[in-house]
């Protein structure tokens, strides 16, 4: 608990146009897992938010204008300076979102990994030649094609990896010289304020990004409904999302929403492979992940075998304090994310649902937990959990499978495990979801693959280079040689 004591201390200021500006209200910010105040944040007003838009406003030029060069030395800085403070990067995410310790450090590594390719891509954003003399009308003319940056990017971002997932918008962003205004979830700040003083160390101009932060509602309403704002950039609930692409008028609109991830184990796979991967699909960050493992269809030669390993597996997992080595389980963000799967769960149960592990919380902390026997109707299957809950279910072929995963209304990815190129080939034309992992769960993500869903799962695709073409504008200029 060494930095509690460091972060109780804090009390964060908003960030507009390179000021820290004190408001009239701050709220407590409080551990999940303590309950204990660590913090006070600004609340802001609609005047703060619109101070923060102006700001961004009156600086795209300076950012549009900027070489390449600058804006990757400036990513290049940031990177170096959270090298240095990796270690009190990965404490903050552990202190405000109750991530384990060891997985905190993980997201660190992945914001620096995050960062580096932004800072790769703001070299190669280019366009290209097109040969208009193919058309009859075309001849004797050069074309080609740049992108320009949009102007000023509204992000807004969720609690679940309040450092990385800052970075799939900020990283971009400045790598394709846009400006932003920044609102991070409301229970995970203190990594964004953390991310912006370093940026402003790291040399990028006053203005180029805004944190703003308080009432969810009232400040994400003004970025999204407000015409200085280009784009929108959300990664958080469905229902959220879908109201945020509702009320955004002409702006470019990406949603990185949710899903109930599913994992399909064909006959004949080593289950001892598998089981470890799963357990860390499902449980790791206790299931706040978007593309957390929440259901695995299993062959009916192996179902008897992998509920039992990975059960016994399972109870294994260390349930504690996020700031101690070896936990593997946390709390959940809040007591009403506990009380909602545990109803989830009670509704399953009562519906005929078997509890092979778990199924009960401690404090805030949801045992992590495994059921059988789970209709697809039930809100522990069919909804998304975003809790450490896993549903196993028994099926006889790979297609029965396949016909259960796509019986979902989201499509972020999913994994097959099988020993069987055509199988797994199959499955990926089969599957409809934007990413589908073969012999692997579908939580694997690193941060240069393009990343994104269909259906209630989003539209549009994070992943530096892709981001990068989200971000941009494309400019068509023709000269008439004629
Ligand atoms: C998410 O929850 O969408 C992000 C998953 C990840 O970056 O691993």
């Amino acid at each position: 608990m060494a930095n509690k004591s460091l972060a109780s201390l804090q009390t964060k200021h908003l960030l507009i146009n390179g000021e820290w500006v004190e408001t009239e209200e701050y709220t407590e910010l409080r551990s999940p897992y303590s309950d204990e105040v660590i913090a006070h944040i600004a609340k802001a007003t609609k005047t703060e938010a619109d101070q923060a838009i102006e700001a961004a406003l009156q600086t795209r030029k300076v950012m549009a204008k900027m070489p390449a060069y600058q804006r990757a030395e400036i990513l290049e800085n940031l990177v170096s300076l959270l090298q240095e403070r990796s270690e009190e990067a990965a404490e903050i995410i552990a202190l405000e979102a109750a991530k384990p310790i060891a997985t905190a450090r993980g997201e660190v590594i992945r914001t620096i990994e995050t960062y580096k390719f932004a800072a790769e891509e703001a070299k190669r954003i280019h366009g290209e030649t097109l040969p208009l003399d193919a058309a009859r009308g075309g001849v004797n003319r050069l074309a080609y094609t740049v992108r320009e940056p949009l102007g000023v990017i509204g992000a807004i971002t969720p609690f679940n990896f309040p450092m990385n997932l800052v970075a799939h918008k900020v990283g971009p962003a400045i790598a394709t010289g846009n400006t932003i205004v920044l609102k991070p979830a409301a229970q995970t700040p203190l990594s964004s304020y953390f991310i912006a003083e370093l940026l402003l160390e790291a040399g990028l101009p006053a203005g180029a990004i805004n944190v703003i932060t308080g009432d969810g509602r009232e400040v994400g309403d003004q970025i999204v409904t407000d015409n200085r704002v280009k784009m929108i950039t959300f990664t958080g609930s469905p229902a959220v999302g879908i109201g945020i692409k509702s009320r955004a008028g002409l702006k470019r609109v990406t949603l990185e929403l949710g899903s109930n991830a599913a994992v399909i184990i064909d006959s004949g796979v080593d289950l001892d492979k598998v089981v470890s991967r799963c357990v860390s699909g499902a449980f790791s960050n206790q299931g706040q992940v978007c593309i957390s493992l929440q259901r695995a269809y299993v062959h009916e030669n192996l179902y008897d075998e992998f509920v039992s390993k990975i059960v016994k597996e399972t109870k294994k997992l260390v349930i504690g304090d996020p700031l101690h080595e070896e936990t593997d389980v946390s709390a959940l963000i809040s007591s009403k994310d506990v009380e909602r799967t545990l109803s989830w769960i009670e509704e399953a149960k009562r519906q005929g649902a078997k509890v092979a592990t778990g199924g009960e919380a401690q404090g805030n902390i949801l045992l992590p937990t495994i059921l059988t026997e789970a209709e697809p109707n039930q809100k522990v299957s069919c909804n998304e959990v975003f809790a450490p809950i896993l549903v196993v279910d028994k099926v006889k072929s790979v297609d029965e499978a396949i016909e259960k995963v796509n019986d979902s209304r989201f499509g972020l990815q999913a994994g097959i495990y099988t020993n069987d190129i055509s199988t797994a080939l199959y499955a990926a034309d089969e599957l409809y979801v934007g990413g589908v992992m073969i012999n692997d769960i579908p939580t694997f993500r690193v941060d240069n693959m393009p990343y994104g869903g269909v259906k209630e799962s989003g539209n549009g695709r994070e992943g530096l280079k892709y981001a990068v073409e989200e971000m941009t504008e494309m400019k068509l200029v023709v000269w008439n040689r004629n």
